[in-house]
């Protein structure tokens, strides 16, 4: 496949060129100049943000907590609701002090909010302090972007829609020692009609195969236990290409690698979510038997407006094969409540959906006008009720979602081992290959291995239990 292109070909003189700027502040102060980067979003954002981070580590600047103290700030933003976006303006307007006593910080803004022209075009009239943006169609070309940021006095905005090649070996800083995540494709054709993504992210773009082997067999060999599969819709891996590469080859292919590790993945259309993807996942060691299936509405009447291009009854009968084919599968979703014209009866679909199937965890939005998206110009329903109805979805689901794990009481699962629930360090905290949280007190077990942990006491958020040789 010749979809991408190599980051270094394209990046290293202005590499070159940030690192001669970096090791001359290194020697004036005798410390290497500092960034902060800050992630708002879903984990394809929190993935760009460590390719961030890997870029400046390459030119030379070390990472801060302290934003007060940095040389260079970004944020990595979301555009997917409007409260994300209110929080980002909140944050571009707490930093008009600091680029005030110190004008040679740069004050950086990325990402999939920066991608919507209205926005940035905000940010060029009226928050004159932020002196870089770039969208996502220009993560490939940070150096170059950095690199006039801190040797000019213009701001520098990079926020076009370029119909890129995939941006191959951008270096890597990863925010954990054993849990990564790995791209294997970007952007989104579905246009589903609520949705701001694929303005912002672009067509669909696949890996080569043999990329995300080469990489996921180097993070095995460098001790990694979790591996996350990232793509809008994992589903259509490929189908921009002419190979015959599907998303179930790559799971059973990934599934070959030596080790002990886990693979998952996020996040599958249901529309395109086929058997062969269940009965791949029930055949793979290696695969979680967890399924992110977001169904966004029980209504179809609702599902058609919303361009999903699947019905309720094709969703359940997806979950009842995946059930059958995988005893122990932890199902998991996303909803949308108050969706224009969404009346009473509707919801209620979405209601008896969530009871009759039973999500061990579900992530419940209210509708968030997208400008520029279809639903945007449909009737809209009144706030009061929206958040009526989410509330009663909430407590439903706080219910079966403790009826769901009230079941793992008397059982005994194997936890990837995170760290610790607090401070004092009593309590350790892990996850089940379904990724569900089991707190269990301290055993020793170091961060990053495997432990089995006799279930004692279940909630509708975590599991509780004893450590067990
Ligand atoms: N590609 C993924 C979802 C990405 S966005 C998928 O198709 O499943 C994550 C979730 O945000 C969506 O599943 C949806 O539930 C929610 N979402 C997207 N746009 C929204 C909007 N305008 N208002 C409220 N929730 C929204
Ligand atoms: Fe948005 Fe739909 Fe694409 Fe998911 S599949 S990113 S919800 S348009
Ligand atoms: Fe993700 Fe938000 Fe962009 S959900 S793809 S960071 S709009």
């Amino acid at each position: 496949m010749k979809n991408s292109i190599m980051f270094y070909a394209i990046q290293d003189e202005y590499i070159k060129k940030v690192r001669c700027i970096t090791h001359e502040l290194e020697m004036q102060r005798n410390s290497k100049p500092t960034y902060f980067t800050h992630t708002f979003g879903c984990q394809q954002n929190e993935s760009d943000t460590e390719k961030i981070n890997g870029m400046l580590s390459d030119m030379g600047f070390k990472q801060t907590d302290i934003r007060e103290e940095a040389d260079v700030i970004i944020y990595n933003t979301c555009a997917v609701r409007e409260h994300a976006e209110q929080r980002v303006f909140g944050t571009i307007g707490s930093l008009v002090g600091l680029k005030r006593e110190r004008p040679s910080v740069v004050v950086g803004f990325c990402g999939c909010m920066m991608q919507r022209q209205e926005v940035s075009e905000e940010l060029r009239k009226k928050y004159k302090h932020v002196n870089l943006v770039f969208g996502t169609h220009a993560l490939g070309r940070f150096p170059e972007n950095l690199y006039k940021a801190l040797t000019t006095k213009e701001r520098i905005f990079d926020v076009e829609e370029t119909k890129e090649k995939i941006i191959e070996d951008i270096p890597v800083k990863r925010g954990n020692d054993f849990k990564a995540w790995v791209s294997v494709m970007y952007g989104c054709n579905n246009f589903c009609s609520y949705c701001i993504v694929p303005y912002v992210r672009g067509r669909e773009r696949s890996r080569d195969p043999q990329r995300i082997i080469d990489e996921v067999e180097s993070l095995v060999k460098d001790g990694y236990k979790d591996i996350t599969l990232l793509g809008q819709n994992v589903n259509s891996f490929c189908s921009d290409s002419d190979s015959d590469w599907n998303f179930s080859k790559l799971l059973r292919r990934l599934n070959e690698i030596d080790g002990d590790f886990r693979i998952r993945f996020m996040t599958s259309h249901p529309k395109d979510a086929t058997k062969e993807l269940i009965d791949t996942i029930a055949d793979c060691d290696k695969v979680c038997k967890h399924l992110h299936l977001p169904f966004q509405s029980g209504s179809n009447r609702v599902l058609e407006l919303m361009n999903r291009r699947y019905t309720r009854e094709k969703y359940k009968a997806l979950v009842e094969y995946a059930k059958s084919k995988i005893p122990n599968l932890v199902l998991t979703s996303d909803v949308i409540v108050g969706f224009p014209t969404e009346t009473d009866e509707d919801f209620e679909q979405t209601m008896s959906l969530v009871d009759e199937i039973g999500f061990q965890g579900l992530y419940t939005f209210i509708y968030s006008i997208r400008k520029g998206t279809p639903a945007a110009q449909m009737e809209q329903i009144d706030d009061k009720i929206k958040h009526e109805r989410f509330d009663r979805l909430c407590e439903l689901q706080t219910k079966k979602a403790f009826e769901f794990n009230e079941k793992f009481i008397g059982k005994t699962v194997r936890v990837l081992v995170e760290g610790y629930t607090g401070e004092d360090k009593s309590n350790q905290t892990g996850r089940t290959d379904g990724n569900i949280i089991v707190n269990f007190p301290d055993c020793g077990a170091a961060p990053g291995t495997f432990k089995d942990v006799l279930i004692e006491k279940a909630l509708n958020w975590a599991i509780f239990g004893q450590a067990i040789n």
